[in-house]
């Protein structure tokens, strides 16, 4: 007998845009509420938060699982609140958590956290607590924005869509970011990265795509990726560049760091600090005057400048985090080596901070961390999946987990941030 589409093999009512309605059981990682429908497979809800009775449209239909967003709510789960963003009314979709109160979002956060460990580590008994709380609007100094093409005018993609919605304000975005939100033009291009030094003041914009006649507020250094031609940029006196080779500043734990368009750095300089602090319990008794470190995923040199370390090494794949680094960090005797973290000869240190983008460091860099015999590890991850993956690889490697913090870089989104304790036993 030919095999059914998925849409077809499910019961009625379960079909794509049809309604249902449910109560959300849990929170679970993406930011979606977990309910089940009246056969009892999963339904992940858009919008949805532990304790709500909600009538749900469903999108995605498949046998064991739909996915559903909110149309209308029965009975408000603890903490929902009406969204304060005026955008998101209109259909913004850059927040996904604007629906939650900022202290329910850290719970719900952490619950996940601990819900990773259980399940991914099996680990049930570990002190999973928030770290420093920062504040839940105008804080984002780097913001990634859509075009609108014709207008030029910048936004954020609509919610579940993949149209533009051109914003009049945004709540998360840093004063000095939403200045160039509002007062630019980038007619033709694709995409517009926002930076800004909060402390500094300095702003820059890297541009993708094809625009010629774009208007920036005055003392913005515009920067074309490698691949646009530049021939125009006018009015308010923006600079035009043939290669994103700017750079900015911007000041954490007291150092003044160089940064470069495209070098990596935390999104908010307040949560950069609340990272260094944490990264600094989490060494437990390491002395950065007299003990070595290793900073893996090591970037600009964040941590190693913002613990004070004197010596040891940054370990660091892209070429211009490499070069902002030496500068960073020319005051110190720790060594810049520009390489995958994976291929590095590990080196014995007292001490390791690794920061591996989202998809963590995987066994081939959880090898890594054993090798150098560190005695205390910090493991700083921006996701809870591949965090618990990789405590697991370090707890099965000799180490014990001690503690996890979970701090709230990104209000009004389900992102979140963790750093986790390791110690060596034995
Ligand atoms: C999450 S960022 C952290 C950077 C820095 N610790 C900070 O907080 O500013 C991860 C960094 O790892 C770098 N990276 C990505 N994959 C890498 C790899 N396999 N080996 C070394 N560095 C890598 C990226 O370029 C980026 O700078």
């Amino acid at each position: 007998m030919a095999q059914l589409p998925d849409n077809e093999s499910v019961a009625p009512g379960t079909a794509v845009g049809s309604a249902l309605t449910l109560a959300v059981e849990r929170f679970v990682a993406g930011g979606l509420g977990l309910g089940h429908d009246p056969d009892g497979r999963v339904v992940l809800v858009e919008g949805g938060i532990p304790g709500d009775e909600v009538v749900v449209e469903v999108v995605s239909s498949k046998k064991r699982l739909l996915q559903a967003h909110v149309v209308d709510v029965l009975t408000p789960g603890l903490g929902r609140i009406a969204p304060p963003c005026p955008e998101v009314e209109r259909g913004c979709g850059g927040c996904d958590l604007q629906h939650v109160s900022s202290e329910v979002q850290i719970n719900l956060k952490t619950q996940i956290v601990v819900d990773s460990l259980r399940r991914i580590a099996r680990l049930s008994d570990v002190q999973v607590r928030a770290g420093q709380s920062l504040s839940p609007f105008a804080y984002r100094t780097s913001v990634r924005c859509a075009v609108d093409r014709d207008s030029g005018r910048l936004g954020f993609r609509r919610a579940r869509s993949h149209q533009i919605h051109v914003v009049d304000q945004c709540m998360i975005a840093h004063p000095l970011v939403e200045g160039i939100i509002n007062d630019s033009l980038f007619p033709g291009a694709n995409e517009v990265t926002i930076r800004v030094g909060a402390v500094t003041g300095e702003r820059l914009v890297v541009v993708s795509g094809e625009t010629e006649d774009y208007e920036v507020p005055d003392g913005v250094t515009v920067c074309m990726t490698r691949s646009h031609h530049a021939r125009g940029g006018r009015k308010h006196g923006g600079r035009r560049r043939g290669a994103p080779d700017g750079h900015f500043h911007d000041v954490v734990a007291d150092h003044r760091f160089r940064i470069s368009a495209t070098s990596f750095f935390q999104a908010r300089p307040d949560g950069a600090e609340a990272l260094v602090d944490s990264v600094r319990r989490a060494l437990g008794e390491f002395d950065p005057t007299t003990d070595t470190l290793a900073d893996l995923y090591g970037g600009v040199g964040l941590f190693a400048a913002g613990l004070g370390a004197r010596s040891g090494y940054l370990v660091e794949s892209s070429g211009s985090a490499v070069a902002d680094a030496k500068v960073n960090l020319e005051a110190t005797e720790v060594k810049i080596n520009r390489s995958k973290v994976e291929t590095w000869q590990p080196a014995s240190v007292d001490a390791v901070v690794a920061d591996p983008a989202r998809r963590g460091l995987d066994k081939d860099g959880a090898r890594v961390v054993l090798a150098t015999g560190a005695q205390n590890v910090a493991l700083v991850s921006c996701d809870p999946a591949s965090m618990a993956r990789d405590v697991a690889f370090l707890v099965e490697g000799g180490y014990e987990l001690r503690w996890v913090e979970v701090i709230d870089m990104f209000p009004q989104t389900h992102h979140v941030e963790t750093v986790a304790s390791l110690v060596k036993v034995g």
